[in-house]
């Protein structure tokens, strides 16, 4: 199983998106095994995007991404990393299909609700950055061998 590393950004909290996101992944059949609200700092949030530092728009995401609090999560699933990416739609919500979390939730590339690990290597990286390997729950929900 993989697991990839999926946030509710501030403006999903202020606009109370939580339970929709997470209805959309419980509903899809995968597990939830860690999750926290927490409030970053900037510079925590400038080692989360430490990869963007070069772009014009990382101090702006930074800032934006500690302007409230977030809801943190690790999710697990076969396939979970792609998986879940489709699920959000494209980075920009513009070019979002109607479906996905983007193409239904939010408009502006600035302002576009969730985050969610892009590789496999990424989401084992950024799970370390959010979470104590105690914070992550071993479990085997019944609904588990329907699935797969
Ligand atoms: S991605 O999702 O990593 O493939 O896309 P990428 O284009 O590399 O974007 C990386 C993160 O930067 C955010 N982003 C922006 N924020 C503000 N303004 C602009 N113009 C912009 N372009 C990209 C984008 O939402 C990605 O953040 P996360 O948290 O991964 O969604």
């Amino acid at each position: 199983m993989e697991r990839t590393f999926i946030a509710v950004k501030p403006d999903g909290i202020q606009r109370g998106l939580c339970g929709e996101i997470i209805k959309r992944f419980e509903q899809r059949g995968f597990r939830l095994v860690a999750c926290k609200m927490i409030q970053a700092s900037e510079e925590h949030m400038k080692t989360h995007y430490a990869d963007l530092k070069e772009t014009p728009f990382y101090g702006g995401l930074c800032k934006y991404m500690a302007s409230g609090p977030i809801l943190a999560m690790v999710w697990e699933g076969r396939s979970i990393v792609k998986l879940a990416r489709m699920m959000l739609g494209e980075t920009n919500p513009a070019e979002s299909k109607p479906g996905s979390i983007r193409g239904d939730l939010c408009i502006d590339i600035g302002r576009n609700v969730i985050h969610g690990s892009d590789t496999v290597e990424n989401a084992k990286r950024e799970i370390d950055l959010w979470f104590k390997a105690d914070e992550m729950l071993d479990y085997a929900p019944c609904a588990q061998a329907w699935l797969y």
